[in-house]
């Protein structure tokens, strides 16, 4: 079984499986909106709460921080960063509305000290002025960006110096059993499970693909350091399922 899945099919100009070219991710995510976070909790067994909470630790929050949480999808991590982290302000930012729908819903069910926002916005292009951000967040985000580097010079341009960058994704098992196991569920049972739920099941084998694609720990770090970040390391989860980064301005 090979470890990658990278290669692009350059026969009819159409995205190799697991490439996130813009259309198809706002396709996939607009479509599976309403079903995402009951398709979370039944793929993960409810363990990606324990990993979000795994990252607001690494934030490492003050009470005066101000969070920018990118690809905020249905607000899991702005409002679990609000709720355990409580820093001043957090703002969850992504650019498909109706993942941003189901995030505002949840947060008006939320009454801490912590000012929570949602708006739209690509995690490579951001409306927001230089040095304006004390952390930046994404979890489950960077792996869908077409352009990683866009999305590391954006946030060096956002946080302030000093400010911190936590990146949670999924990532490369290092024990070669556990990798197979759980390369064998990405490509079973999570298409089973989300074709069920939303009778989209191409969605779903796109996932797959992309995790499969997506760099493991080391050469992440390594994307980061050739961005400008410093300090850089990652913490595994779950036997490396997860990666959890942590890079600094
Ligand atoms: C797998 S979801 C993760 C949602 C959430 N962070 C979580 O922990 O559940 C990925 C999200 O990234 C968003 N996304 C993908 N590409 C994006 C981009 N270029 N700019 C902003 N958001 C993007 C998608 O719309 C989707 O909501």
């Amino acid at each position: 079984m090979p470890d990658t899945n990278d290669e692009r099919d350059t026969a009819g100009g159409a995205p190799a499986p697991g490439e996130p070219t813009a259309d198809r991710v706002r396709g996939i995510f607009s479509l599976i909106a309403d079903k995402y976070d009951l398709f979370n909790i039944l793929s993960s067994f409810g363990i990606d709460r324990t990993w979000r909470r795994a990252a607001v630790q690494a934030a490492n929050l003050k009470t005066s921080s101000r969070v920018l949480d990118l690809c905020a999808g249905t607000g899991d991590l702005s409002l679990a960063l609000a709720k355990q982290g409580r820093p001043a302000e957090v703002v969850g930012t992504d650019f498909v509305p109706e993942m941003l729908a189901v995030a505002e819903q949840k947060a008006r069910g939320f009454s801490g000290r912590t000012k929570v926002f949602f708006s739209v916005a690509d995690a490579q292009d951001l409306p927001f002025p230089d040095s304006s951000f004390d952390v930046a967040t994404v979890a489950f985000g960077v792996r869908n960006l077409p352009d990683r580097a866009a999305n590391f010079a954006e946030v060096l341009r956002v946080l302030k110096p000093g400010g911190r960058y936590v990146i949670l994704e999924f990532s490369r098992p290092s024990f070669a059993p556990w990798r197979w196991f759980y390369h064998l569920y990405l490509r079973v049972v999570i298409p089973a499970i989300g074709g069920l739920l939303t009778r989209d099941r191409t969605s779903f084998v796109y996932l797959n693909d992309s995790i499969r694609s997506f760099p493991p720990q080391a050469q992440l770090a390594a994307e980061l350091r050739g961005a400008g970040f410093t300090a850089i390391s990652w913490e595994d989860r779950t036997g490396g399922i997860v990666a959890i980064h942590t890079a600094v301005k």
